[in-house]
């Protein structure tokens, strides 16, 4: 998968994908991200990429020009399968979306910054709006990390043990069991005993019930979407 990034603060995207499961799946040929800057495609002088808002107000706009002419830039030279604009009035990032675009082989994501883009980017370039939750953070290239995070750990191949995103919490709607290492007495606080029985299916029933309860207590709201297993 190919992710690109335009960003007015690439300094902001350096470090997210430079270690760990995101450099080694970059490293392995999975993943190839490539942050843009904004300024970079600017004609103006003093490569401003910003302008006070029409009709006044607080804050600065990303102006349409230099956006147009990266994403143009970057559409002549593949075709992307989404254009994605991080916004806290997009659609509420969740799993299933995750799911949905670690399918894809292009994702173009576009980083809003002060008060955000021209509105004509979105209405002519721009194919899925995404919010990370309900709160503002201070531009979108926090939100593009989560996104592309999360997307990349779903590629085949990215994590060691590829069954470990299918147990991850909310892939089946329900939180994750809690979980131990060693020691088995840590100040006098103990692990579970089944979970050192070497009874793997025993263990596997824990954990679910684990889960269940823990779902039930935390996000009940899930439940409703949890399918339980067949008896
Ligand atoms: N930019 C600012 N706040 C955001 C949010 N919650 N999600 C995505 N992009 C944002």
């Amino acid at each position: 998968m190919r992710i690109d990034i335009i960003s007015a603060v690439p300094q902001l995207l350096e470090s997210p994908f430079a270690h760990s499961i995101l450099k080694r799946a970059r490293e392995r040929g999975l993943l190839e991200i490539q942050v843009h800057n904004l300024r970079d495609y600017t004609p103006y002088a003093h490569k401003q990429i910003d302008d006070y808002p029409y009709g006044g107000g607080a804050g600065m706009v990303l102006m349409p020009e230099p956006l147009a002419r990266a994403i143009e830039h970057l559409q002549s030279q593949r075709t992307y399968d989404e254009i994605i604009y991080l916004t806290p009035d997009g659609q509420t990032f969740d799993q299933a979306m995750a799911n949905r675009l670690s399918l894809k082989n292009a994702l173009l994501l576009i980083c809003g910054h002060y008060k955000g883009i021209d509105e004509r980017i979105r209405e002519k370039y721009v194919t899925q709006e995404i919010s990370i939750g309900d709160y503002v953070i201070s531009g979108g290239e926090l939100a593009a990390a989560v996104v592309t995070d999360a997307v990349a750990r779903l590629i085949p191949g990215v994590l060691n043990d590829e069954t470990s995103a299918l147990s991850d919490s909310f892939q089946d709607h329900l939180l994750s069991p809690p979980v131990y290492t060693r020691p088995a007495d840590f100040r006098g606080l103990k692990v579970p005993e089944i979970l050192l029985s070497g009874d793997h299916e025993k263990i596997a029933q824990w954990r679910y019930e684990k889960a269940l309860e823990r779902t039930r207590l935390r996000r009940p709201d899930l439940l409703n979407r949890h399918h339980l297993p067949e008896k």
